[in-house]
Formats: C-alpha cells, structure tokens, sequence
C-alpha cells in the first residue's frame, strides 16, 4: 500500500504551488485538489508558455496522470467551462485524465452576488475577497443546503436549484443589494452540461483503490496555511482548511496514510486582500520585491503586498502541516540586493514573542536580522548558487528545523535547483 504526498502553500497563497506541483506531478499516478475553487491561481510555465489553473489540478498537463477534483472543492461550473476551453490548444484528452467528485460544492451565480454583497456590507472590515462565490458557498456547505456537483444529474435538480436561489434572492434583497444574474444563471446551466460530460464519482473509492494498487498520490492545496478558515488570521481568511487536515477531510484520504508534506514558501513574504502582515514593506524595498517578483494576482490581477521572511510564521505552519520538506520558491527576485532580512520574532508591548498571536495589532513589530545579499549568475546545481545564497537557505533550515528539498529560482519548470537532504 503506497502513500499520500501533500504539497500546500505556508504563507498567505500564492508561493508558487502550480510551478511546483507541475516539476513534481511526473513522480504521480494521481495529483488531486483538496479544498478552495476560482479563488486559487496556479501559474505553469513550461516550453516558453505561461498557464494559469483555478479549479483544475496542476498535474492535468501531463496526460498519464489523473487529476482529481476532490469533495472539499467548492466548483463554478462557467469558470470550469472557461479552464476547459483554454486547454484545448494542448490537445490534452482530458475526459480520461479529469475526475470530479459528486461531492463538489456547486458555486451557484447568487454566491458571487451574495460574496459581492456581503464584502460590501462589511465596509472598511472587508476581507478583500476574490469575489468569487466561496465564502457563501462553504456556508452553504456547512448549512446543510448546499448543492454538489452528484446532484446536478437528479430529476429535481432544478428545483433545488431555484429553492437555493430564491433564499439566496430574499438575502440579497434584504441587504439591499441588486445586481441581475439572468445571463449567468444561462451560462451556468450551459456549463453544467459540460460538467455532466466528464467523469464524476464518488473519487474518495478512486483514491483508496489507488493508494491500495500501490500508486503514487499528491494532494495539491490551494491558498496558504495563514488563510486558514481555523488558523489563519481570522477573520482574514478563506473559508476552508488549507491545511493537511485539509487534505483528509477534502479528499476522504485517512491521517495515516499521508507521507511526505511539501511545505511552498517564498524567500519573502506577500499577501492579497486584507488583514495583518507583520513584515509588510511601505517602501521602496516592497515595491522592489512587487515589481521584480511581479507580484501581482493571478486570479484577480491586484498588487500584492509584499514584505520579508516571517520565521514565526514559517514555524507556525510547519507545525500546523507537519512539513518534511520545504520547498523556497522566488529566491531569484532577492537577487542583487546588498541584505536580505529575515523576521525571527514579533516584539509587542517591549517582549518578543514567536508565537502567530491570535490577533496581530500595530503593536506587534516584526524584529529582523539583516543578512548578506548575493547575486545569481548562471547555475547548474545546488553547488554552483552564490555561497552567500546558500548561507541564507541554510540559516532558514536551521530557523525551522526542516530541509529546503528545492528552490526555485525562475517561473519556467527549468529554473529549479534541487537540494540532496
Ligand atoms: P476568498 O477565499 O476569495 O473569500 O478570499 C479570502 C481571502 O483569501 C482574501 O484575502 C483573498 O485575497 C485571499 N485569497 C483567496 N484565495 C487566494 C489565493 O489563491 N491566493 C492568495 N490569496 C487568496
């Protein structure tokens, strides 16, 4: 019986999963997502072309891997139709290699009304949503009414559908929030039949069998662990476990059979949306990190904030993950800078602490160390990085008390270094 590799993201999102969980998906028989939906970007980069995945896993590139869209997703069936149709030109037969879960929630175009809705109401609280439909569509999950993608085949589908919708109208009317969703609501239901064509089963059998065969499984996060639903800086966050757990919980996959975690982080830090960021930069060493790690969201296009290292937070994830390995993604944009820093503490009130404080305040100041910079040149292996590179991997290592197994160093699949541990 084989086992179960996780590979998620450690910071706040975007650390660069999609690039990682595509260098690694040939050692796979089956790469399957967890949890989250459209509000993920997974950005590939491979032969010159650059790719970006919201609901579909990462590993759907390469044709002898199945891809699993697992029952902790939450699924909007016109962005699927849309991530269909711009595969096409890679010829891929993606009826064999996609499965998706019955138990998929269904993204209905009243919870994009509904997260529009409700982000406004919240005022200058707002969590700085991708607007995306997930936040309602969760609650619905957790409400018991919610609609999975099995349900989308019954008789009386339809008039579950306009059941939900109907509460979701009388919600939105009482927030005094109009906006028509007609012509999504065709769309919606043109795409489901598009859904219905493809395999949908009960993918926590396919997965057990799989793992039972011996064959080799990756399960693929979205978001970050600091956006956590449970342990994220609440109420900043999405609203599933990104975590792990996640992983049990949004494939059907037993604790005992996870093997290797795969913790992503970046060299430095960003953030999308709203809520706290201990090590967040104002000045032009943020802008720097924005404009060279072109840190700008894949799926909603907005400037991402970016700061320095968070150690704390690192140890806090990797704790929360139960990481074997990391994987530091982006080193290449800290290139040329004359000092790195590195955040090893907060300080509140005069004390430091490492622990991720249940609320971060303006109190809390990120206590940094400055280490030497380094300049990346042409590369073979770990071997041939700048020394000074290697210092600065190393001190992570010894911060965090877990190997760094690879690090990236470009978008393309090629700028990848991998480290013997
Ligand atoms: P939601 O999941 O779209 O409701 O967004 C909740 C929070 O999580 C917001 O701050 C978003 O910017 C953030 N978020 C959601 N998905 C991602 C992601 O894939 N990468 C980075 N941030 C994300």
């Amino acid at each position: 019986m084989s086992k179960v590799d996780v590979l998620l993201g450690l910071q706040w999102g975007d650390e660069g999963k999609g690039k990682a969980v595509d260098f690694l998906a040939p050692k796979y028989d089956v790469v399957a997502r967890f949890q989250g939906g459209p509000n993920a970007g997974h950005t590939l980069e491979f032969d010159g072309k650059k790719h970006v995945l919201h609901q579909i896993p990462s590993g759907i590139f390469h044709q002898e891997i199945k891809n699993v869209i697992g029952n902790g997703v939450v699924i909007d069936p016109i962005v699927f139709k849309k991530e269909i149709d711009e595969l096409a030109p890679y010829n891929l037969d993606l009826k064999s290699s996609l499965i998706l879960s019955n138990k998929a929630q269904l993204i209905l175009p009243t919870h994009k009304l509904l997260d529009k809705a409700l982000e406004i109401s919240k005022g200058n609280e707002k969590i700085g949503s991708t607007l995306r439909g997930i936040g309602p569509t969760y609650q619905d999950k957790i409400g018991r009414h919610g609609l999975r993608i099995g349900d989308t085949i019954e008789a009386d589908f339809e008039s579950r559908y306009n059941r939900l919708k109907d509460q979701h109208l009388s919600i939105l009317d009482r927030l005094g929030f109009e906006e028509e969703h007609e012509a999504a609501e065709r769309e919606f239901f043109d795409s489901l039949d598009l859904i219905r064509s493809f395999q949908i089963s009960s993918t926590e059998y396919f997965i057990n069998d799989c793992i039972s065969a011996g064959k080799k499984v990756l399960a693929e996060g979205a978001q970050g662990t600091l956006l956590d639903v449970d342990f994220g800086s609440y109420p900043f966050v999405t609203s599933s476990n990104t975590t792990t757990a996640g992983a049990c919980a949004g494939l059907g996959i037993a604790p005992k059979r996870i093997d290797q975690v795969f913790g992503i982080f970046k060299a430095y830090c960003t953030r999308v949306g709203s809520g706290p960021f201990p090590t967040e930069l104002f000045n032009e060493e943020g802008e720097r990190l924005r404009k060279l790690g072109n840190e700008f969201g894949a799926t909603t296009g907005r400037p991402r904030r970016c700061g320095w290292l968070d150690i704390p937070a690192l140890n806090y994830s990797c704790m929360l993950n139960g990481v074997t390995q990391l994987f530091m993604m982006k080193a290449d944009v800290l290139s040329g800078l004359d000092t790195v820093k590195i955040c090893n503490a907060y300080s509140s009130n005069g004390k430091h602490t490492l622990e991720f404080p249940f609320i971060y305040s303006e109190n809390y100041e990120p206590v940094n160390e400055a280490v030497e910079g380094w300049t990346l040149n042409a590369y073979d292996d770990y071997a041939s990085l700048p020394s000074k590179l290697k210092e600065f991997i190393e001190t992570i290592e010894n911060k965090v008390e877990t190997p760094i197994s690879l690090i990236s160093l470009g978008p393309d699949r090629k700028e990848t270094v991998l480290k013997k541990i």
